[in-house]
């Protein structure tokens, strides 16, 4: 069997019509869950929907405004996504951003033409009427371009808001049935005034009110998971990021002791963050933790592997194993809570919704983030209490509810664990040298106050041995790799350009104090072509 998620975003937001929300119906734009993002930054909910979303199924939802994104097409082209036309009859504030504002224009009756120059970066927007949608933006402000065709004549009813140098329609209106539309991209960084103009047309145009808070958000959750566990037993397993800590904050906050928190020790964890963990949660927050110490089990199975995919998948398949004997030991269970994250619901949005039912028929699992993953056959109902949150948002309601910023804050920490930052095969003595070496990286990032400036510090241990020499005593060790690295969402990654000094303490500090290494390197290399794991 399947796992039974909760429902399909146009379901859950079906549910509640009394929450004011933003609809963006997405033409395949990257920027479309940053625009959500941005949305809900004025404190107002929003969600991502696909561009095939009926006029009928938005009427349902009653969203205070539609946006509809940008996207790589030509409305011209063959195929090209179209919304459904009876849209522009809802009565709704729309705004459409590039592709979205051609589309208006062009289902309306105006012309789009491929531009005799499209406009790509930043440009200086000149405001024809600072009126309703560039109140509080400034004439001249720098807006980010990004396109090849270009409105030629407007529809019925419209009027020019703003004009760029190279692009006569950079923003237009139809105010009376207050659809607008903007050329360029509002929710980019590089959109100085785009923040602005995003405020506008939320609280202006679509007269929200800002009804999307933390506090709002822990107060109904905490109300669904009671309604929806009732007084079953919800199982948990805890890793001790930021996503399951938060979830079992949350799940502890909402039916207490029918919270099972499971801790699957792995050993491939970094020094001493077990025990840590098991002291927080227990002593300090008194949230029951069950301890499963399997450290010999997966040691065992890995022993003599060295491929990284192989490591993987042992990994997935012992983890789940382990998962299924210590579940049936603790159960039964009727829910599993899972920290699935808005950005995986929205990316299985279009795929994997069964269109009868409107389920989701999967969880969409990235593979290679899978460790720790969920066994699809177990007899479990899933909650996903944090299904409609963004990573930011999640730290937020982590922090609400006095989640230590410790772990707020910590960088991504991968499933498999050090058994990724080991090269090659893994044994007590390498995960020992790893451990003392990653504990006098953390120690000094954190003592120069760096942690917050990076993605992801850490140590990797490489399989092979040089030359030093020590004293008078000539050493054959083993090189640590320290990979620091700047990145917005972990998919490009940069080399940090940290201080020479810190390097310099660091690489000392491990030499000395950690048997086994003779050598620290530090890896120049950005993603792509890199990753930022060396396995
Ligand atoms: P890469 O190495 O692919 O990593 O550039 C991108 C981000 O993902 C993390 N990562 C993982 N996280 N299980 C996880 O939960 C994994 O197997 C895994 N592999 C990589 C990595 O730490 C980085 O933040």
């Amino acid at each position: 069997m399947t796992l039974q998620t909760e429902q399909s975003p146009v379901q859950s937001s079906a549910n509640q019509l009394n929450r004011q929300m933003i609809v963006i119906l997405d033409f395949g734009s990257q920027y479309s869950e940053l625009i959500a993002r941005r949305i809900r930054e004025t404190q107002v909910y929003s969600e991502v929907l696909s561009y095939r979303t009926t006029a009928e199924q938005l009427r349902q939802l009653n969203p205070k405004g539609i946006i509809l994104s940008g996207g790589p097409s030509s409305v011209y082209d063959e195929g090209a996504p179209h919304c459904d036309p009876e849209i522009w009859n809802l009565n709704l504030p729309i705004l459409g951003v590039c592709y979205g504002m051609q589309l208006m224009v062009q289902q309306l009756g105006g012309g789009v033409e491929r531009a005799d120059r499209g406009e790509y970066g930043k440009a200086s927007i000149h405001i024809d009427d600072p009126t309703d949608l560039f109140t509080n933006v400034e004439d001249g402000s720098t807006m980010w371009m990004s396109h090849g065709d270009s409105v030629k004549s407007l529809p019925p009813g419209f009027e020019l808001l703003a004009h760029t140098d190279n692009t006569p329609c950079a923003a237009i209106a139809h105010h009376d049935r207050k659809l607008y539309g903007v050329q360029f991209h509002p929710e980019v960084v590089h959109s100085l005034g785009g923040q602005a103009l995003i405020r506008n047309f939320v609280y202006h145009i679509c007269a929200c009110e800002p009804t999307w808070t933390t506090a709002a958000f822990v107060e109904e959750t905490v109300r669904e998971i009671r309604a929806r566990v009732g007084d079953k037993r919800v199982l948990l397993a805890l890793s001790g990021g930021v996503d399951s800590s938060t979830l079992a904050f949350l799940l502890h906050k909402a039916i207490g002791d029918q919270l099972t928190c499971m801790f699957i020790d792995q050993g491939f964890m970094r020094k001493g963050e077990p025990e840590r963990l098991l002291k927080l949660f227990q002593e300090q927050f008194h949230i029951g933790v069950e301890y499963v110490n399997a450290r010999d089990r997966f040691l065992a199975k890995l022993s003599g592997v060295v491929d990284p995919e192989e490591k993987r998948k042992l990994i997935g398949h012992e983890f789940i194993r382990v998962f299924e004997e210590e579940s049936k030991r603790l159960g039964p269970f009727d829910y599993l809570a899972q920290g699935t994250l808005y950005p995986d619901v929205i990316e299985s949005a279009d795929t994997n919704v069964d269109p009868q039912t409107g389920e989701r028929v999967a969880v969409k699992i990235k593979s290679h983030h899978n460790v720790g993953g969920l066994p699809k056959d177990l007899q479990f109902k899933l909650v996903e209490p944090l299904r409609k949150l963004f990573k930011d948002e999640v730290r937020k309601v982590g922090r609400s509810l006095g989640l230590p910023e410790e772990i707020v804050q910590r960088h991504p920490f991968p499933g498999p664990g050090l058994a990724i930052r080991i090269l090659g095969d893994i044994t007590d003595e390498k995960l020992e040298i790893l451990r003392d070496a990653d504990l006098i990286v953390r120690q000094e990032i954190n003592r120069c106050g760096y942690y917050h400036e990076l993605w992801q510090a850490f140590a990797v241990l490489l399989p092979v041995r040089s030359v030093g020499v020590m004293g008078d005593q000539r050493t054959y060790a083993y090189p640590i790799v320290l990979r620091f690295v700047t990145s917005e969402d972990g998919m490009t990654a940069d080399w940090a350009r940290v201080p020479y000094d810190l390097l310099e303490t660091i690489a000392n500090r491990i030499v000395n104090e950690v048997s086994g290494v003779n050598r620290v390197v530090y890896d120049v290399t950005s993603k792509p072509p890199g990753t930022i794991e060396w396995e």
